[in-house]
C-alpha cells in the first residue's frame, strides 16, 4: 500500500518546494470550510503524492468506516463499543442507532439537564453553604481535565461564569494550591471520571471532600459527578440529580462535547456551549459530505500520514499563534498520542509502517524564543503546523495582534525559504574577512525546505473551538483507519497502573526485596531523604 508513495518520496524528496510555490498551487494545495482555510502548500506534496495518498485512504476503506463510525457500528472492536461522541454535538441531526436504539433522546435530555443545572449556577438558584458559586473545580485526569482546561483558556473572553479551577495530578501539590484559593462555602465541586475508578481523581476528590466538609455540613451536597459509573457516584454520596450520565461509546479523550464539558458550560454558559457543539456538527457534516481533496480532516491527516509514515518525520509540533489555545498541544498528546500510539493493526498484527507521530508545541510567538532553534537549524526536520486567527478579542490592541500574524507567517516563509550560503556571506561581510568569514557565515545557513501548514479562521469563537477539535478527531480517525488500528481504545496505559498498585505498599514502607535493583535503589534512597 506504502510502496508507490515511498518511491515518490525518495524520487522528489532533494527538490526545493518553494519553486513549485505560484498562486494555482497556492489554491490548490489548501482546503477551506464555511470560514476556515487549511493550507498545506508549503510542504513537498504535488498533485501525484497527493493522488496516491488519497488512493491510500481509499484503500483502507475510510468512507466505509466513517460511515460505520457515524452509524453507530462496533468500531472499537477491542472493546466491543461504539465510536459516537459525534452524537453528543447532533444537535439538529436525524436519529442515531446503538444496538437498534436511538441514543438521541438520551443525549439531547442529558444536555437539557446538563443547562438546567449551569444556569441554576449561574444564576445562583443553586448556591453552597455561603451563597452563589464563585468557583468550580473540575477534578478528573485525562480525557476528563485536558478538554474542559483547554477549552476554558480558549475561551477565555466568553467566560462570564465563574471561575474554574481543574485539579488532575495525584500530587498534591496540585489539589492543595486550587484549595487553597477556593472559599468552601461557595465553591462547587465536579468529580469528572468516566469510569469513576481512576486513583488519581478519585484520590483528589476524597481529599476536597474532607476539605469542604471541615466548614460545610453538608459537603456531598456541593458535589456533582460526571460519568458512566452512576452505581459508584451514589456510593461515593452524590445525589442523583447532581450526575451527569453519559455511554461507554464516548471515549474519554472524546468527551469534553457531553457532561465532561460541564465545567466549560458553567464558565461560558449554555448558548455558547451550544455554539461550542454546532462547530463540532458542522466539521462532522463537511467531513461527511466532501470529497476527499477538499476534505479538511482527510487532507490535514493525509498530510500527517505523508510527513510521519512516508517521510519519516517522528515528531510534530503544533504552534497556535492564539495564547488562547495554550493548552491545545497537551490536549491533541491525549488525543492523538493514546489514539494511535498502538503497535499493532486491528488483527492484532505488527504495524508495517510507524504508528502516529510524537505531537508536542507551545504558543507562538514564545516557542520562537525557546526551541525554535532547533526547527529552524537542527539536524531533523519537525513538519509545523501553525494556527492562526484574523482577528483577536482586544480591538483596541489589534496593531499587536497583526505583529502576531507576522511573525506566525514569517516562521512558515523561513521555514519553506531558508538561506544559502550565499547569502549568509553577505550577512557577515563587512564584519569578518577570509576563513572567519566563511566559519561565520556557515553558522547562519538556514536549510529550508521545512514543511509547515497553517490553519486560519477568522477569530476563536466558540463554534470555531468547536471545528477545530472536531477537525483533529476526524484526522485521528483517518490516520487510525488508513494504519489499519483501533484508535478507541489504550491498552498501552494498563501496564503502569498495575505496577504503581503493586508499589504502593512498597513505597509505603514494604519490602523491597522482589524489586529488581534499580527500582529498589531508587525506594531506599527516596526513604533515606524522607519518602
Ligand atoms: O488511563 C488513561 C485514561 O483511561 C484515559 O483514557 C482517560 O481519559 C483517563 O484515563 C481518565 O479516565 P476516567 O475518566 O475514567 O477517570
Amino acid at each position: 500500500m506504502w510502496d508507490k508513495l515511498l518511491e515518490h518520496h525518495e524520487a522528489t524528496k532533494g527538490r526545493r518546494f518553494e519553486t513549485m510555490l505560484d498562486a494555482d498551487r497556492a489554491a490548490d494545495f489548501a482546503v477551506q470550510t464555511g470560514d476556515m482555510r487549511f493550507d498545506y502548500a508549503k510542504t513537498n506534496i504535488d498533485a501525484d503524492a497527493r493522488a496516491l495518498l488519497i488512493d491510500l485512504l481509499e484503500k483502507a476503506g475510510v468512507a466505509d468506516k466513517r460511515a460505520a463510525m457515524f452509524s453507530g457500528a462496533a468500531i472499537n472492536e477491542t472493546e466491543g463499543r461504539a465510536v459516537l461522541h459525534t452524537a453528543l454535538r447532533n444537535l439538529d441531526g436525524g436519529p442515531v442507532m446503538v444496538d437498534g436504539e436511538d441514543v438521541m433522546p438520551g443525549v439531547l435530555a442529558t444536555l437539557a439537564s446538563m443547562e438546567a443545572f449551569a444556569s441554576d449556577v449561574r444564576s445562583g438558584a443553586f448556591t453552597g453553604a455561603g451563597g452563589k458559586i464563585t468557583d468550580v473545580v473540575n477534578i478528573g485526569i485525562g480525557g476528563s481535565d485536558l478538554g474542559p482546561a483547554m477549552a476554558y483558556q480558549a475561551l477565555a473572553p466568553y467566560v462570564d461564569g465563574p471561575r474554574c479551577h481543574f485539579v488532575s495530578n495525584v500530587d498534591p501539590a496540585d489539589i492543595a494550591s486550587v484549595l487553597r484559593s477556593c472559599d468552601p462555602a461557595t465553591t462547587l465541586v465536579i468529580v469528572a471520571s468516566k469510569t469513576f475508578t481512576t486513583i488519581e481523581t478519585m484520590t483528589n476528590a476524597r481529599t476536597a471532600k474532607a476539605w469542604m466538609g471541615e466548614s460545610v455540613a453538608d459537603p456531598a451536597a456541593q458535589f456533582a459527578a460526571l460519568s458512566t459509573a452512576e452505581d459508584k457516584t451514589a456510593d461515593f454520596g452524590i445525589a442523583a440529580e447532581r450526575v451527569f450520565g453519559f455511554e461507554d461509546w464516548v471515549g474519554g479523550r472524546y468527551s469534553m462535547w457531553g457532561p465532561i464539558g460541564l465545567s466549560l458550560m458553567i464558565a461560558i454558559g449554555p448558548d455558547a456551549f451550544r455554539a461550542f457543539l454546532r462547530g463540532g456538527q458542522a466539521m462532522d457534516q463537511h467531513f461527511q459530505a466532501a470529497d476527499w481533496a477538499e476534505n479538511m480532516p482527510a487532507m490535514l491527516a493525509l498530510v500527517g500520514l505523508w510527513h510521519n509514515q512516508v517521510c519519516g518525520h517522528a515528531t510534530r509540533a503544533v504552534l497556535p499563534y492564539d495564547n488562547n489555545l495554550a493548552r491545545l498541544p497537551a490536549y491533541l498528546q491525549q488525543l492523538e498520542m493514546e489514539s494511535n500510539g498502538k503497535g499493532v493493526d486491528m488483527d492484532g498484527a505488527t504495524l508495517s509502517v510507524n504508528s502516529g507521530p510524537v505531537v508536542w508545541g507551545e504558543p507562538g510567538t514564545n516557542g520562537q524564543h525557546a526551541f525554535y532553534q532547533l526547527i529552524h537549524q537542527g539536524t531533523r526536520v519537525i513538519p509545523c503546523e501553525f494556527l492562526v486567527a484574523a482577528r483577536g478579542h482586544d480591538d483596541d490592541l489589534h496593531h499587536q495582534h497583526q505583529l502576531l500574524v507576522a511573525n506566525c507567517l514569517a516562521q512558515s516563509e523561513a521555514l519553506m525559504k531558508g538561506r544559502d550560503l550565499e547569502e549568509a556571506r553577505g550577512k557577515v561581510a563587512g564584519k569578518f574577512e577570509g576563513d572567519e568569514l566563511e566559519r561565520q557565515a556557515r553558522h547562519r545557513v538556514f536549510p529550508g525546505n521545512r514543511p509547515s501548514t497553517t490553519l486560519t479562521y477568522p477569530q476563536l469563537d466558540p463554534f470555531t473551538l468547536g471545528q477545530i477539535i472536531a477537525l483533529y478527531e476526524h484526522r485521528v480517525f483517518v490516520e487510525g483507519v488508513v494504519l489499519g488500528i483501533n484508535s478507541y481504545d489504550q491498552w498501552g496505559v494498563e501496564l503502569g497502573k498495575e505496577l504503581a498498585t503493586a508499589l504502593q505498599p512498597i513505597v509505603e514502607g514494604g519490602d523491597t526485596s522482589g524489586k529488581d535493583g534499580s527500582t529498589a535503589a531508587l525506594v531506599d534512597f527516596l526513604r533515606s531523604n524522607g519518602l
